[in-house]
This record gives C-alpha cells, sequence and structure tokens, in this order.
C-alpha cells in the first residue's frame, strides 16, 4: 500500500482561521537521498567512487514494498530459511498476469522455477540449440543476450530494430528462411523501453511458427509497463502457443539480490519444461527469494502503481532536461523500463558514457555493450529520485558545453 502522509492542503498550518483541512498525500517510492543510497553496497553502488551519480546498472533506488519487507522479516524471525515447496510463485504469477493482462496459463502445468532468468535462458538454450544452430537477437539489446547465447555455441544472427526502434518484421521473415533454431526477444525491449505491440508480436509469432523458429521472450521488464501503454504477453498471441517466455518480479519491485524467475512454456512446449531436470530448475531457485518474490505479485500491486506513475514523471523530467541542458541529445519517451536510451551521436563523442564518467562524474551504460552499432548512443537509469536525475543531467550538459 503506498503510505499515506497526512498534511495541510495550503501548506501553512496555524493560519488563524481554524485547523487546516487534512487530505492524504502519498509519499513518493523515488525519494531516497544520496546518504541513505551511499550505505548500499550493491553494484550500482560500490562500482563507482562516490563522487559519481551511478545511473547505469538496472537496480532500483527504491526502499522495498512494505509487503515484501514485511514478509521477508517474517522470514527472518521464522529462521524459514530452507528448501521451496509448492508452487506459490507461479501461481501468484498467473493471478497477477491474469488481472493485469488478462493473460490466462496454467501454472501447474506451463510454468517451473529457475534461479533466474539469465540461467533460465541459459538452460533452454542448451537444450534447444545445437552447436552451429542459428539463434536471433535484435541490437541494440541486453549485453549478456550475446554472452549467452554464444556461450550456447550457437551463431548469432543479429536483426537489428528498425531507427524507430521496432522490430524489422521483413528482416525476421529473411532470417528465419535462412533457418534459426531460436530467438531470443526482449520484451519489453532492454534498452530502448519500447514495448512490442499485439499486432508486431502475432506477426512475428506466425512466422516463427512457419519456419519452425522457438521464440524465447524475456519479459522481465513486463511488470514495469505503463501508464499509457499495454504490455502483450507473448503466449497472449495467435501462435504463442508454441512459444516461451522468462517472466520475475525482480525488475519491477527491485529484487535482483533475491534470484527468482519462472519459465512459462505455451501449451505447445511442454514438453520443453518435462526435459529441464529437477535439480537446474526447482532445487535451484531460493526459497527466501520465492517468499519475497510472491508477496511482491500478491501485497505489493498498489506500490507498483505508484512507482509506474513515478517513472513516467521521471521520463517526462528527462525530456524537459535533454532540451534545457542536452538538446543534441535524443531521447524517445518509452514506457517499457525504467531505462532510457539516449542518442548522443550529434554530440561527436567517440564515448559518450565515457566522457561523462569522466567530465561529469555520472556513470551510464556504454552503448556499445548493446551493440555493433551503437558506440554513439548510452543508457540512462531513471529509478532514482528527480532530484538525482536533475543533477546528474545539469552535469551532463556542463560537460559538453563548458570548457573542456
Ligand atoms: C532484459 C533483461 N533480462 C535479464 C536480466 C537479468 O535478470 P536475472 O538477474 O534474473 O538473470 C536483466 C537485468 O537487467 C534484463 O534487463
Amino acid at each position: 500500500m503506498p503510505v499515506i502522509v497526512a498534511c495541510p492542503t495550503d501548506g501553512s498550518p496555524g493560519s488563524g482561521l481554524g485547523p487546516a483541512p487534512i487530505v492524504g498525500r502519498v509519499e513518493p517510492i523515488l525519494s531516497l537521498d544520496l546518504t541513505t543510497l551511499h550505505r548500499r553496497t550493491s553494484m550500482k553502488w560500490r562500482r563507482y567512487p562516490e563522487d559519481v551519480l551511478p545511473l547505469w546498472v538496472a537496480e532500483m533506488d527504491t526502499p522495498l514494498a512494505p509487503a515484501v519487507r514485511e514478509e521477508l522479516l517474517r522470514v527472518v524471525t521464522e529462521g524459514d530459511t530452507g528448501y521451496p515447496e509448492g508452487n506459490a510463485y507461479a501461481e501468484a504469477f498467473a493471478v497477477f498476469a491474469a488481472e493485469e493482462w488478462g493473460w490466462t496459463f496454467d501454472p501447474a502445468r506451463q510454468a517451473v522455477l529457475s534461479p533466474d532468468v539469465m540461467q533460465g535462458i541459459a538452460m533452454l538454450l542448451a537444450q534447444a540449440v545445437r552447436p552451429g544452430e542459428r539463434v536471433v537477437i535484435n541490437s541494440p539489446v541486453y549485453a549478456p543476450f550475446w554472452a549467452v547465447v554464444r556461450n550456447a555455441g550457437a551463431e548469432l544472427v543479429d536483426v537489428p530494430l528498425t531507427e524507430e526502434g521496432r522490430l524489422d518484421l521483413d528482416a525476421h521473415e529473411a532470417a528465419y528462411a535462412q533457418g534459426v533454431a531460436v530467438h531470443l526477444l526482449s520484451s519489453p525491449h532492454n534498452p530502448t523501453g519500447v514495448v512490442h505491440t499485439r499486432e508486431e508480436l502475432t506477426r512475428l509469432a506466425e512466422l516463427a511458427r512457419r519456419h519452425d523458429v522457438l521464440l524465447l521472450a524475456d519479459e522481465i521488464h513486463s511488470p514495469l509497463v505503463g501508464p499509457g501503454e499495454r504490455f502483450v504477453p507473448l503466449l497472449d498471441v495467435p501462435g504463442g502457443e508454441h512459444a516461451i517466455s522468462l517472466v520475475s518480479a525482480s525488475k519491477a519491485w527491485n529484487l535482483a539480490g533475491l534470484k527468482g524467475a519462472l519459465i512459462i512454456a505455451g501449451p505447445e512446449q511442454l514438453e520443453q519444461l518435462r526435459a529441464l531436470s529437477y535439480e537446474s530448475t526447482r532445487g535451484a531457485a531460493s526459497h527466501v527469494a520465492l517468499r519475497a518474490h510472491t508477496a511482491a505479485l500478491t501485497g505489493a500491486r498498489d506500490w507498483l502503481v505508484q512507482l509506474r506513475t513515478e517513472l513516467q514523471a521521471n521520463r517526462e523530467l528527462l525530456d524537459r532536461l535533454l532540451a534545457d541542458h542536452l538538446p543534441a541529445v535524443r531521447h524517445r519517451l518509452s514506457r517499457g523500463t525504467y531505462l532510457a536510451w539516449l542518442d548522443c551521436r550529434e554530440l561527436g563523442l567517440a564515448n559518450p558514457a565515457r566522457h561523462f564518467l569522466d567530465e561529469a562524474r555520472v556513470a551510464l551504460n556504454d552503448g556499445a555493450a548493446f551493440g555493433p552499432r551503437t558506440a554513439g548512443f548510452a543508457r540512462i537509469n531513471l529509478a532514482t529520485s528527480p532530484a538525482i536525475i536533475t543533477e546528474a543531467v545539469t552535469r551532463m550538459g556542463r560537460s559538453v558545453s563548458g570548457p573542456r
């Protein structure tokens, strides 16, 4: 539940006209200050020296949602730190998916646990791809996709997104026609934040079916989509029954330190699930993580709605700040993740992320990590306070306009 703070409407207690009327004000989620955040020891806050504002790796500067915090306190109090039992996470995700997106699946038949999303992808690739077979990805894309495909011994086929950031369906048709075993899709797309439409996913699923391509959709960011845009689960479109998706509460509730994920197979892919061994799935997910993830899905839905609203405000803030401080940098407002993809090509910098780190003390992700043609781009993480975003973009602007 959002935290409601009582406050006077006019902000001026004691105006002499009797008690000020009290209304509810919601405490922002994205409001932690630097002193508090510097106490964190996770990657985001420890990779760089303290004078650097870290707006890179996909961690959020949020406190835990109250329902998650309370569940973890119960776990600790009870000493409930053994192995997992039951299917509560999949059942909770099924309820969430039905209520959020109108998508229903059978958690008992269609879902298995995975230690995390990337390990789930690695397990599925190991099973579905023979050495030398071709796997499609779409650059610019989440850097570990490149490694996980190469580690599977597959030949990597890049079908880049269009200049507008959309899936290039004609190019997919041409690539699939050459023979492709698996297409690893990021949905919503990291780093651009683009949310694939029902039409795009339907056409993709139809092409995959025709050319016998297994579609694997990494939907880890899906609960974050909105407001104003609708996430479409791949398994919910016609042809999606032949696909497999991977989901988790980890991005939307900031639970990367409590690893857990679900592999959900379309009804025509249940054989792939059965083939995943017991040891590589059920036994490997952490019981404590599963309790936290399940509590997020069942008890922290209002928190998520509030978070999405604040993220949208941060995207709009970024747009305004760029217009004021870095007008040469282009940013397409996207609603699928808390990440934004900055086109810095007009700045003429060889490596914009390196420049902003050295000259502005702001850490972004280097665009070159996401694909071969995006060295002029950088990824920024907006899951922090408006004050930190404002300071970061102001510094970045100064670094390109001031004396070098
Ligand atoms: C698209 C995508 N997939 C997977 C991951 C990592 O997920 P996990 O920690 O569950 O492996 C991330 C993390 O940012 C991501 O953005």
